[in-house]
């Protein structure tokens, strides 16, 4: 089953918590869900912790470079999704991990002037495909977005971002505070009390369409493979 990564190099882009909100949103739909937590701040081991009876999602902690393939394998076996969350650093384990992956997710923040930290992930993909001839779809992922201007913030990050013909998802996550709040009550948004969070509906729609897009680009991806093998087939007979 599909292996989601959420990777860059730089601290604080906002890995995590999507990872947390596609993980929950998934789980909401009735999928099965395994997070590999290779992040040594282990956050969503933590939430895990905190969550006891209020979610389904199996995390697992502590997850190296060594353990990272037998863990995969696990996932792929027992889970309809599995989602891997690294630490906001350039180490070995970012690059196996995206060898193992079915797509990349690339957090960048669109409040922030600095997209290096992604731009480091961008260039290890293009590498791998020029090089390794190694082709991982991935797409960028704003977040923190403001929901109620366009900074030029954001608007310097989109226009580099389609410079290099970088796939953009069309949903941001914007910068609201009941996804911090998710952190330290465990569960998800939709376990959140109501009066728990301001704009707890916005939230909830943002993490939907979120998660309904990243699984359009899965069945289309599925599609495609589908596609591919029926045209080896037919070249074979
Ligand atoms: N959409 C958002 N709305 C509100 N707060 C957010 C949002 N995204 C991230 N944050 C906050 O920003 C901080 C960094 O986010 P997060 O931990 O998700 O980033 P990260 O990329 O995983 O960081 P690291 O590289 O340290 O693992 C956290 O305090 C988190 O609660
Ligand atoms: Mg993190």
């Amino acid at each position: 089953m599909p292996v989601i990564t959420f990777a860059n190099t730089k601290g604080g882009a906002g890995k995590t918590t999507a990872v947390l909100l596609l993980a929950t949103e998934l789980e909401q739909m009735g999928f099965k869900v395994t997070i590999l937590d290779a992040d040594p701040q282990y956050w969503i081991s933590r939430w895990r912790d905190n969550s006891a009876g209020k979610t389904g999602i199996k995390v697992i902690p502590y997850v190296t470079q060594a353990s990272l393939e037998k863990h995969i394998q696990e996932g792929r076996r027992e889970a309809d999704y599995v989602l891997i969350d690294l630490p906001g650093a350039r180490t070995p384990l970012l690059a196996k991990a995206i060898g193992h992956s079915d797509h990349v997710l690339i957090p960048i923040q669109g409040c922030s002037m600095d997209a290096q930290g992604g731009a480091h992930v961008i260039e290890l993909m293009q590498y791998l495909a020029d090089r390794g001839n190694i082709h991982i779809p991935f797409s960028v992922v704003l977040t923190r977005v403001n929901s109620m201007v366009t900074t030029r913030a954001l608007q310097t990050v989109k226009a580099l971002l389609a410079e290099r013909r970088v796939h953009v998802l069309n949903t941001p996550i914007i910068e609201r505070s009941a996804f911090r709040d998710v952190f330290d009550c465990g569960g998800s948004l939709h376990t959140l009390a109501t009066g728990r969070a301001s704009n707890i509906d916005k939230a909830r729609d943002n993490a939907r369409a979120f998660a309904d897009e990243v699984l359009m680009h899965e069945a289309l991806r599925c599609r495609k493979l589908q596609l591919g093998r029926a045209a080896s087939l037919q070249a074979v007979a």
